[in-house]
């Protein structure tokens, strides 16, 4: 879709035409000069207030024609945030999309870079859909809004704000394709095609080479599979000296029946969404290649299908990760955080100041927090604030969860190994976390999401439809250029 700024010209005014509205405050009709009144009417017979997400659509005749409007509810001002403008944004062109318009305009009174970001994103982010494999498209799925002006919007908050949408659908592309289709060898593709579009350096290691890096821990968790698993490396550098060095880890299962210790079946179902933390660090780095930072950036992540046979790892048994440290399978089904120990390792030796992950790594976090906020878990609580703060504008919710408690960590050293890769129900979160820490090299920054709620949703809300969400893209990017 483009997205393109416009200056209002009095006495001229295009439509379909949305406009954002405070609740009880109809300052952004004034533009609208002696229309005004009749919107404001009909709005109030129709008990339209501006509450948050909500939207009204209005057909009234101006001069000759019939004019359509969408009245978007940004609710109460002073409570409101960037995220409301996403939201309102993405809710009226989903709308618009549904009701024909192939273009449509928006007024929102007087924005900055970070609202025409928001706007954008949230336009991009609302008319996405996944419906490559419906045969026979409904009549609704064929419509396409392709184009929208903002009044007054700010160039380059679009320009950004295009990128970083246009990433994020990218990584939901991927997360919605089944496993079937997206496998350990095929995903590993996909990030080399995505490399190369770009220009970006990228390196896949296969089996072999898995094995003879020492890559236990990931091979451990591929073996059971018939599509053998793979790691990879892509590299992103500025030109010249770069500010930082950070790399972003993903978990990469492109299916997940928990091995041996298998799923039932209800469980089981959106699986193949196990691989949303390694698809989100592809997305981050398409868009980062267009927005060149000046830090240096490694995407990194083992990609592996978690599988039951007779080659599958096996509850009992005690491998040696890349670091040295053994781990005992306590249960074949916590493998997210075996592959992300070899990777963690990996990623602690390519020089980097800092490391994020992002994983959908335990029901248990949703349990504790829901299934639209991410945990976020710390080695450095000022790095751990700079992500929770920034979370706040991208609406990407996520929650600090504790590190310090020393009894709950014993719960993963008991064994015959020097770690058990599970550490119980209560705070499943938190202990996975804490075997996650035991391969972030000594003095790098780390920060761990968990991200199994936000990573797909069941039923649509705001801007995100049913599947893959895309979430972390737009908050990683953010602090990339904040570097
Ligand atoms: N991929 C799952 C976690 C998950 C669950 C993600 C639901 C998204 C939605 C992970 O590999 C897993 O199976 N975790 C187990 C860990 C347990 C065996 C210690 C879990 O959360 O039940
Ligand atoms: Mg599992
Ligand atoms: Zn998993």
């Amino acid at each position: 879709m483009e997205v393109n700024s416009l200056r209002f010209e009095p006495l001229e005014i295009r439509e379909p035409l949305g406009i954002l509205l405070y609740e009880d405050d109809w300052q952004n009709l004034d533009f609208l000069g002696s229309l005004k009144d009749n919107i404001k009417r009909l709005a109030d017979a129709e008990g339209f207030k501006g509450k948050e997400e909500s939207l009204l659509k209005l057909s009234l005749i101006h001069g000759d024609n019939v004019r359509s409007f969408y009245l978007l509810g940004l609710g109460k001002r002073e409570r409101a945030n960037v995220d409301s403008y996403r939201t309102a944004s993405a809710l009226v062109a989903k709308r618009a999309q549904k009701d024909g318009a192939k273009s449509l305009y928006l007024y929102a009174g007087s924005l900055d870079y970070k609202l025409s970001k928001a706007i954008t994103e949230g336009a991009i982010l609302g008319v996405y859909r996944f419906d490559k494999y419906k045969t026979k498209k409904e009549e609704d799925d064929k419509k396409n809004l392709q184009e929208l002006f903002i009044y007054g919007g700010d160039e380059e908050g679009i320009r950004v704000g295009k990128i970083l949408a246009q990433a994020q659908n990218f990584t939901r592309d991927i997360v919605n394709e089944p496993g079937n289709v997206i496998n350990p060898v095929t995903l590993a593709e996909l990030a080399q095609r995505l490399a190369q579009e770009y220009g970006l350096q990228c390196k896949v290691y296969d089996e072999k080479e898995i094995q003879n890096m020492g890559m236990n821990a990931l091979w451990s968790v591929g073996k059971g599979s018939s599509t053998p698993p793979r790691f990879v490396h892509i590299t992103y550098r500025p030109e010249g000296e770069p500010k930082e060095r950070i790399a972003l880890v993903g978990k990469g299962l492109t299916f997940d029946s928990g091995g041996l210790n298998i799923k039932t079946g209800d469980y089981m179902r959106t699986m193949k969404m196990d691989k949303s933390g390694a698809c989100a660090v592809l997305g981050i780095m398409k868009a980062i290649a267009q927005l060149k930072p000046q830090v240096e950036v490694h995407a990194i992540f083992g990609a592996a299908e978690n599988m039951p046979s007779g080659t599958a790892y096996r509850p009992d048994d005690i491998i040696r990760a890349m670091n040295g440290k053994t781990i005992e399978i306590d249960n074949t089904d916590a493998e997210g955080r075996v592959t992300l120990a070899d990777a963690l390792s990996y990623a602690s030796n390519l020089g980097v100041s800092r490391i994020i992950d992002m994983a959908t790594l335990t029901g248990a976090c949703m349990v504790a927090l829901g299934e639209y906020t991410a945990g976020l878990f710390t080695n450095d609580e000022e790095f751990g604030e700079e992500l929770l703060s920034l979370s706040k504008e991208t609406g990407e919710r996520m929650w600090k969860l504790p590190m310090d408690d020393k009894r709950l960590r014993e719960k993963i050293r008991k064994g015959d190994g020097d770690l058990l890769n599970s550490g119980g129900r209560y705070g499943g979160a938190i202990t996975a976390a804490m075997f996650l820490e035991e391969f972030v090299g000594e003095g790098i920054k780390w920060v761990h999401l968990d991200i199994a709620g936000p990573a797909h949703l069941r039923e649509e809300f705001s801007y995100y439809s049913k599947g893959g969400t895309g979430f972390g893209v737009r908050t990683c990017v953010e602090y990339i250029l904040k570097l």
